[in-house]
């Protein structure tokens, strides 16, 4: 793994990254993240590592990245929101990498309900934002992000809808770089998040997403729900117009259903 002084050294954010903790190997740099920031550590502070060995991805899955090729980290922030607006910091998140993304590469990147980021239609970049609250105010969020940087082989069930910026942009990039453009991005969104202000963040996400418009389907544990997608609810849900009436979702998997 690099050293913490190789990610610090050119990085120019005031809050994102000012504290950094390295590992070679560990569980899951979310789960290390949360222990931390239970046990007190400031907003912005990184856990980074080179492999996990229980990396965790949304709803209970896995998420499987191969050792010296990727960004496996994450970060804590401990924004003073209302517990209604902590659903849209996923949405801050997915914005803040992928315009980060787009800066180091100059390509298009797409932000797909939740909060996955795509480029050329292939996920790149997953996020898994955990939050923590303390008599109904929220003591601390976890942003965990796996950024597929320089991998070639995607194995197994994401075989085919994985890949890296390496493999759709035909050149090795510097983890380093893209890691400080991350952390520089979600510092410039930050200031407004912080203080409940998501306007520019949903804008972003919005001009980011194909969805809405679209006939989809929502499938989660089982249960699956169709319907149009037509906004964003106040508190991040996804409103879908089904035959039943509105229904909001907040978690699952999104396809896109063909129109009969
Ligand atoms: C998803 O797309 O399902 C979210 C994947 C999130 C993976 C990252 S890797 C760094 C951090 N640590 C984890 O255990 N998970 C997140």
């Amino acid at each position: 793994m690099y050293s913490k002084e190789e990610l610090q050294n050119g990085l120019t954010t005031f809050i994102f990254g000012k504290k950094i903790f390295t590992y070679d190997s560990i569980d899951s740099t979310n789960t290390c993240a949360k222990t931390l920031a239970s046990a007190g550590a400031e907003e912005g502070a990184v856990v980074i590592a080179e492999y996990q060995t229980a990396g965790r991805g949304r709803l209970g899955r896995t998420w499987q990245a191969e050792s010296g090729s990727n960004l496996l980290f994450s970060t804590i922030i401990r924004p003073k929101l209302e517990i209604n607006k902590t659903g849209l910091l996923p949405f801050f998140a997915a914005v803040g990498a992928a315009q980060a993304l787009e800066v180091v590469t100059g390509e298009h990147f797409e932000c797909k309900w939740p909060n996955d980021i795509l480029i050329n239609g292939k996920k790149c970049c997953g996020i898994l934002l955990e939050s923590s609250f303390q008599n109904n105010v929220l003591d601390y969020a976890v942003i965990g992000m796996g950024v597929n940087v320089n991998q070639k082989v995607f194995d197994g069930e994401i075989k085919d809808r994985a890949t890296s910026l390496s493999r759709e942009c035909g050149k090795e990039f510097d983890r380093r770089d893209v890691f400080h453009q991350i952390m520089t991005s979600l510092e410039l969104l930050y200031s407004e998040v912080k203080i409940g202000n998501f306007t520019i963040t949903l804008n972003e996400w919005k001009s980011r997403t194909t969805i809405f418009g679209k006939q989809i389907t929502i499938t989660q544990a089982g249960e699956r729900l169709q319907g149009h997608a037509v906004t964003l609810s106040a508190d991040g849900g996804l409103v879908l117009e089904t035959p039943a009436g509105h229904r909001v979702c907040y978690a699952g998997d999104v396809i896109f259903t063909k129109e009969s």
